[in-house]
């Protein structure tokens, strides 16, 4: 029997209208345009509205997917949501709702919670469920509405991070030339506390103190995070591409997580990368963690930049702590 492969056929992605720029966050909390643009390369977020969920956004961001893959939602037979601000916690999943206001009935659905990292988590997964054999063709998504976890009165986090949604469609292949070369994910627990919302879950149900501490927004040690994001993703990405035996100039467009333009340049800078091999939209986006990658995937596609054949590498870092990479050639279908 033929070796089956998964292949990245598609990308969609979809951004809320409303903007909060740098100068909006200054009327907020005590911070300026110029420090958050030197720190973190960030000019604008975008903000969902009231009436907008997580799952509101994702479903903007598949049709486009699926639509782009030449495929109609009967043939998605998995959907797999990376959030980490899911329209329920902690059910049901938003995958099940997607799916639902998709019409995608009947087929296996979950979420999965890596924070930053968890689009390269869903890619691991789609990767290992097409090559088994037990999927042809799935829809992967990030999406989060941050703007519900983030604490809007804590400047040391609120100017991070926006509201979006991406999606892709991974199908089996028989063409090797197709197929996602490798996607690595890793995990320490142990700096669990440097990325945290330390409420609602098991450790602090629901209570008055919760609220009256502001302990289910998001938590971030964010130096510490900073350095260990630079020193891993530097040898993570390294590793990737010496396993793989690919040289950073073979790389097409190297899309990491935008959480940081620091981070990125020193990642990019590691690999001797050249300026337009590097995709960034943390100007006009901020962090949008699960959904960061595919939003950036889908900039560079709607500007007619990413191409069949192109070689991405993708780096990742985030609570948990958690972290990963991935080659993956782009393979829309042939007849595109
Ligand atoms: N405006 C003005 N000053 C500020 C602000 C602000 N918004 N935030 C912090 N400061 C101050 C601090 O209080 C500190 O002041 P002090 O020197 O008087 O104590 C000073 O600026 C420096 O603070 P640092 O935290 O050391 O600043 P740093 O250069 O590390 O930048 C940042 C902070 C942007 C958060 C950076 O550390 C970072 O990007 N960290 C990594 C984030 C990341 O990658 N997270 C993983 C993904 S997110 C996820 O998984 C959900």
């Amino acid at each position: 029997m033929s070796r089956v492969y998964a292949a990245f056929r598609s990308i969609g992605a979809y951004a809320p209208k409303n903007i909060l720029s740098n100068e909006d966050l200054e009327k907020m909390v005590d911070t300026s345009n110029e420090w958050i643009l030197k720190r973190t390369g960030i000019k604008e977020r975008r903000i969902a509205s009231k009436d907008e969920s997580t799952s509101d956004m994702a479903v903007e961001a598949a049709k486009k997917a699926i639509d782009r893959a030449n495929l109609s939602k009967e043939d998605i037979d998995l959907v797999v949501c990376a959030t980490i601000s899911p329209d329920f916690f902690n059910m049901p999943s938003t995958a099940c709702v997607i799916a639902n206001k998709l019409g995608i009935n009947n087929v296996q659905a979950f979420d999965i919670s890596a924070a930053c990292s968890g689009f390269v988590y869903a890619l691991s997964v789609a990767k290992a469920f097409i090559e088994s054999g037990m999927k042809k063709n799935i829809l992967v998504i990030g999406a989060e509405k941050l703007s519900t976890i983030v604490d809007y009165q804590d400047r040391t986090t609120c100017i991070l991070f926006g509201d979006g949604a991406g999606a892709a469609i991974i199908s089996a292949t028989l063409d090797k030339d197709e197929a996602i070369i490798d996607v690595r994910a890793s995990a320490d627990g142990s700096y669990q506390d440097f990325l945290i919302t330390p409420a609602p879950g098991a450790v602090n149900p629901p209570s008055q103190e919760i609220l009256d501490n502001r302990l289910c927004y998001m938590k971030m040690k964010g130096n510490e995070t900073f350095k260990i994001a630079v020193k891993t993703l530097t040898s993570d990405v390294k590793e990737i591409l010496e396993k793989n035996n690919i040289k950073s100039e073979d790389i097409t467009h190297f899309v990491p997580h935008q959480a940081n333009y620091r981070i990125i340049k020193a990642v990019g800078d590691a690999l001797k990368l050249k300026e337009e091999q590097i995709v960034l939209t943390i100007a006009k986006y901020g962090n949008t963690s699960a959904a960061s990658i595919p939003m950036a995937i889908n900039e560079i596609y709607e500007e007619g930049k990413l191409k069949r054949g192109d070689l991405m590498l993708l780096d990742t870092f985030g609570g948990g702590l958690t972290w990963g990479s991935a080659l993956i050639p782009f393979a829309p279908s042939k007849n595109d």
